[in-house]
């Protein structure tokens, strides 16, 4: 089992309490008393300290961490060694020293004397990095073993890219739950969740974001509500977004609700992979030579749609041939032998949301259809228009780049002030235009909005655009943004799982996380 442990760091004993009571009240599996914190530290308040975690029962760890190593306070070494021995002597459950000081004599030997008086706490023996990844992980592991076999080895250490989280992962599936391996910053999140996946010793979380001890650390609701936390395990299958930036991807919340109302084994994670194809193709790599952590499908969006494409043409995988024309992958699905195949759902679920709202058998075929913009959304829409057999226009403020996608899937094209005698059944929007902050565009006039038409606008942010608010006075029927990102999504949900996603969960899910 793998503890959720929560640092307890505060200046006051006062405060110390109130975060115990909220670290119990969250669902903390273990505290960690980060005692450098408390100013004018004695081992009076350490032993108020304890006494006031011993009674919410909980596994405690007590840590006086060096300045050097992150500590605060730049509490002296025999200090610090008075309260880590002292706390083995008052029955706390572990102690964490760091290794460095544990291989000096006067250090290590008063830690080893007093826990060999008091057989019931363990040792945890800690390296921090907090500027970079550490190189030689495995020769540090082996020697915190051979120089105290009963320790618990952990490390710590900032990771520069998620390329370096995979170093951590490997000592996890080695030494499971003798180990506990922390990446920390934006980059290391993802060892937070995986990390109970490989059945790490222990891993952190806070009781709130202004509490975090390191960087990158997430709070226990997040853990729990968005990422699944209780119901990982070592048979989890791992799935994700890849992206630049990731934060703001509603996915992981949506995904994971999916995941859950089908109670299903899985959890979805976000998945912050950066420079370009580079970094793209040692993502994938790491990933499918570690078939035990289990990844087996990931959405790819922003900037990362055409390295997916292309890593998987290099490696000679499946592509879906409409990605291909389209010339972006969407989705990529891990199967037997970490064989990839690649996707592009963006264009199934725009056409999806199309046809629901026209409500018809063959709605698209012969269908005149006005595609407005000329970019990476325009290209999916024009593929999937252009496949069900409408005759599409590409309008664009910039004629040469309508021209250009027009020649690839043999439609017409036009400048966008044209859009005025358009007689089109179906309008799509596929530019920027009436996005936030600049919600008073529309990329139509409203005066050439009429009751035959559907109008579907890309833009979900906000969810009811310009051109949307002026369709819906015009009497035409309207498709929202959300609808593509849900159409999108039911379709990747299919892809990772081979059953349908729960409509109404997926639904609520985006329309309330777009909203926030
Ligand atoms: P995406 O991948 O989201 O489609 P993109 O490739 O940058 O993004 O394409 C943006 C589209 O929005 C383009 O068609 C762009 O027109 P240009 O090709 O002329 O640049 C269109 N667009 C963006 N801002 C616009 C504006 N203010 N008025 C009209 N079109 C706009």
């Amino acid at each position: 089992m793998t503890y959720l442990a929560v640092p307890i760091a505060a200046k006051d004993l006062k405060s110390c309490k109130e975060h115990i009571a909220a670290a119990c009240k969250a669902g903390a599996e273990m505290l960690e008393l980060r005692t450098d914190f408390i100013e004018g530290l004695d081992t009076n308040k350490l032993k108020e300290l304890i006494a006031a975690a011993k009674q919410t029962s909980l596994p405690i760890i007590v840590t006086c961490r060096d300045t050097a190593q992150g500590g605060q306070n730049n509490l002296p070494a025999p200090l610090r060694r008075q309260i880590l021995t002292e706390a083995v002597k008052l029955g706390a459950d572990l102690i964490d020293c760091e290794f460095a000081n544990f291989l000096k004599e006067d250090f290590g030997q008063t830690i080893k004397k007093a826990l060999a008086e008091n057989k019931k706490t363990k040792l945890i023996l800690s390296e921090h990095n907090f500027k970079e990844p550490i190189e030689n992980l495995y020769e540090i592991y082996e020697e915190i073993y051979s120089v105290f076999p009963d320790a618990i080895a952990k490390t710590a250490y900032q990771a520069k890219h998620i390329n370096d989280c995979f170093d951590a992962f490997d000592i996890l599936r080695e030494y499971g739950d003798k180990a506990i391996a922390i990446c920390m910053g934006r980059f290391g999140i993802i060892s937070r969740i995986i990390a109970k996946k490989l059945n790490a010793f222990l891993t952190f979380a806070s009781i709130a974001e202004d509490q975090a001890t390191a960087e990158g650390q997430l709070t226990i609701e997040k853990m729990k509500n968005l990422y699944r936390y209780d119901s990982i395990n070592s048979d989890t299958e791992l799935f994700g977004v890849i992206a630049d930036p990731v934060e703001h991807s509603i996915s992981p919340a949506v995904l994971n609700a999916c995941f859950a109302a089908e109670k299903m084994n899985k959890v979805y994670l976000p998945l912050l992979v950066t420079d370009g194809q580079a970094g793209f193709d040692e993502f994938l790599d790491s990933i499918t030579a570690r078939v035990w952590l289990n990844f087996r499908g990931f959405s790819i969006t922003i900037p990362h749609k055409v390295s997916a494409l292309e890593y998987s043409q290099k490696k000679g995988e499946y592509i879906e041939p409409v990605a291909i024309q389209i010339g972006a992958v969407n989705t990529l699905v891990i199967g037997v032998n970490e064989r990839i195949t690649g996707f592009n759902t963006d264009y199934a679920g725009a056409m999806n949301a199309l046809t629901e709202a026209m409500g018809t058998k063959k709605p698209l075929y012969n269908k005149i259809a006005a595609v407005i913009g000329a970019g990476g959304a325009a290209r999916a829409i024009v593929a999937g228009l252009v496949d069900a057999g409408a005759k599409v226009t590409i309008y664009n403020r910039t004629v040469s780049k309508a021209q250009e996608l027009a020649e690839d899937f043999k439609c017409r094209f036009a400048a966008l002030e044209k859009i005025e005698e358009t007689d089109a059944q179906i309008i799509v929007n596929c530019t920027s235009v009436g996005m936030y902050p600049k919600i008073d565009a529309s990329p139509v006039p409203a005066k050439y909005l009429k009751p035959s038409m559907v109008v579907f606008d890309t833009v979900y942010n906000p969810l009811e655009t310009l051109l949307l608010k002026q369709a819906n006075q015009a009497d035409a029927k309207t498709v929202m943004g959300s609808e593509m990102f849900i159409g999108q999504a039911a379709e990747q949900f299919k892809l990772f799982t081979h059953k349908d996603c729960p409509m109404d969960v997926l639904r609520k899910t985006t329309i309330k996380a777009l909203s926030e």
